[in-house]
Order: structure tokens, then sequence, then C-alpha cells
């Protein structure tokens, strides 16, 4: 079995962060996201690993470069444009050379790991796909199946009248059927081959589509809210570990992680479950419940929670507590003190600030 991971795309959801790099990349709890997606693969034994990249190609090599990191052998596979989940298992038919595979997308976080659904999958020849599904309270959102007597059925692409909650959750496992399938469709309204489409199709040519229902968490991260949220949830399994320096006065309550170099200091207050990298600087400032601070961040008189800072983000003197924010690389928020009092702004396209009255 090898493994498709997708890493392209355009990330239009999360701008402005995805103007500068690519979506899978930032990290949650201080990991970017798709390694968590590379370390659920590589603990289901698989070692042969696809990874489709677009734009931002150098960045996602550079940081999972051959794979060597997770035990696995990683081969790039380039696509000129984000043409749709399908056509990533298009261009990916060579690599495949035959073998059964999981397609898992890059943005999507298991906590519960494949290791099972890849069991089951080598298990049940019959199957020509095995999807990836969840309950969910509003499958207008998603990609729904319908499900009888142990097989997919249908499966429809945000519906108005959903016949179900079963939502497509970002993994799917496929036999060499699928590329006839991603070859026989067309593209839909939106230009894209949809991957639904292309099960749907199969369904439809009486090949075996079983689905594997999941009850832990996931989460696709392609939005804010999204990406706070598995913040928080990886947050919350983690143990407290302490590399850093903690000066005398500096108070800390529950589980927080800090990294090498790290120095907190003066009247500073942590309050975990957080998560600080390496030669961040915390000074005279309370860090909140489920904030990941990435190397280099800075925290200087200033209040923070349930926020994400990515590197060399800062913080100064900033008045009012700072809550469910991202802040992008070397992003800086500061109180100025130059009168008269005014707000002034440098912020990128499609950036968002909320100030409080
Ligand atoms: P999506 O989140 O569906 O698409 P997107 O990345 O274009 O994001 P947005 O809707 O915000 O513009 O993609 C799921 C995953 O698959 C994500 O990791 C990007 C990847 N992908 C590709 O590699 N190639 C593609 O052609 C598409 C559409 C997505």
């Amino acid at each position: 079995m090898k493994a498709l991971v997708l890493a392209g795309g355009s990330g239009t959801r999360l701008r402005p962060i995805t103007f500068t790099r690519a979506k899978q990349l930032v990290p949650v709890a201080n990991k970017p996201i798709l390694f968590y997606g590379l370390e659920a693969i590589a603990a289901a034994g698989i070692r042969e690993v696809g990874v489709v990249v677009g734009d931002t190609a150098p960045e996602v090599m550079a940081a999972v470069g051959d794979g060597a990191a997770w035990g696995i052998e990683v081969t790039y596979i380039p696509q000129d444009k984000p043409r749709g989940l399908a056509h990533a298992v298009v261009i990916a038919e060579e690599y495949m050379g035959g073998e059964p595979f999981v397609m898992y997308l890059g943005d999507n976080l298991i906590k519960d790991g494949i290791t099972g659904l890849v069991r089951e999958f080598d298990v049940s020849e019959a199957s020509d796909a095995h999807i990836l599904l969840a309950h969910v309270p509003n499958p207008t959102a998603f990609g729904v199946a319908e499900v009888d007597d142990g097989k997919v059925v249908r499966l429809v692409e945000k519906p108005a009248e959903p016949k179900s909650d079963l939502a497509l959750v970002g993994v799917y496992l496929f036999r060499p059927a699928i590329f006839e399938a991603v070859n026989s469709i067309e593209p839909s309204a939106r230009g894209e081959l949809e991957i639904t489409d292309a099960i749907q199709w199969l369904v439809d040519h009486g090949r075996v589509v079983t689905p594997h229902v999941i009850e832990g968490w996931w989460k696709d991260t392609g939005k804010l809210d999204d990406l706070l949220e598995a913040n928080r949830i990886l947050l919350e399994d983690i143990t407290t570990e302490i590399e850093g320096e903690i000066e005398d006065g500096v108070r800390i309550e529950g589980r927080v992680r800090i990294g090498r170099g790290s120095v907190i200091e003066g009247s500073s207050r942590l309050r975990g479950p957080i998560c600080i990298g390496e030669d961040v600087r915390v000074v005279d400032s309370y860090i909140g419940p489920f904030t990941s601070l990435a190397d280099g961040v800075q925290v200087l008189g200033s209040e923070i929670e349930h926020s994400i800072m990515l590197q060399h983000s800062r913080l100064e003197s900033v008045r009012g507590r700072v809550t469910d924010s991202l802040f992008g690389v070397g992003a800086v928020a500061r109180t100025s003190a130059s009168t008269p009092s005014a707000n002034s702004f440098m912020v990128g396209d499609n950036s968002e600030v909320e100030i409080a009255r």
C-alpha cells in the first residue's frame, strides 16, 4: 500500500496567511498540520508516499524533505494548478503503479490516526474504495454519503436536503479502479475534477464502495476557527516539559511546554495548556489557555489566550486581552505611546482586525 498526500491547493479561506505560505504548514500546537498526517501514515506502516504539491512546492519540500524524519520515502508529484482532488489522483497514476493507496488531504487532522482504517481495507479485497465518514450536525456544508446495507450508494456535494448526516472526512482508500473513474469524469461547475464525482462513478459502474464511520475527533483546518479548535484539541493532550528558563516571580498553572532558549520574565503568568517554542520571550504578560507561541515570538506587557502566534510575531504593550487570534510570521501588534492617540495599521490583503470598544 502507498499513500497520496495532497499538499497543493490555493487555501483561499485562510488568506492572508496563505498568500505567503502553504496552509498545510501552518502549525497547530507548534507542529505543521501536514506533519500529523505524515505521522499517521507512517504509523499505519506505509513507507512510500507521493506528495502532490502546487505553488508552494519549495516550502513544502523544504519542510518535508525526503521523508526520512518519519521513516518514509517521499516522492513529489507537481500539480500545475489546483484542478481538484480527483485531478491529483489522475497525476499520481504512474507513481501508484497499480497498488492500492490511501489518499490523505494535507490540511486534515484525524486524532485517532488511520491505522485501523488501513488494516480494514487491506483485508476487504472486494472493496474498490473505502471512505472515511463522520456524523456532523450541519451536513449541508459537506460532501454527504448515503449508506445502505454496509455500502455507499450515493454521494452528494453540499446537499440542500441531506439524506444522512454522514460527511466525507479527508481520507480515502482506493484500489486501481479509481483511475478509470477519475479519467472518465468531467470537471464540475466550479471547474474542478471532484473526488465525490469519481466515487459516484465507481458506484454507478457496479464497483464496491464501503464506509468507515469514525467516532473520534477530526478537523478540516481550512478556516481560522477550525485552526484554533484544532490547536485547542491538540493542546488538551500536552504534558508539562520545560526546557526554557523561568525567572523567579513568574506564576505557572496547568500544563505548559516551553522550548529551549525561551525566557519567561517579570510578573508573567502562564495558564496552561499552552505550548511555547524556542527562543520565545514573555515579559510581564499573561499567556492563557490554548495558546501556541512559535519560535522567536515575543509577548511583552500584554495578555493573550486561545490564539496562535507564528514565528517571530510580537505583541507589545497591547491594551485589553487578545483572544481567538492568529498572527502571521513576523506580524506585530503594539500600543503606541505617541499623541494624539490613534489606531494605525499596516495589515495585509484580506486581513481582519477587531478592536475592542
Ligand atoms: P481544499 O481545502 O478543498 O482546497 P484549497 O486548498 O484550494 O482551499 P480553499 O478552498 O480555501 O481555496 O483542499 C483540500 C486539500 O487538498 C488541501 O490540503 C489542498 C489540497 N489540494 C491539492 O493538493 N490539489 C487540488 O487541486 C486541490 C483542490 C486541493
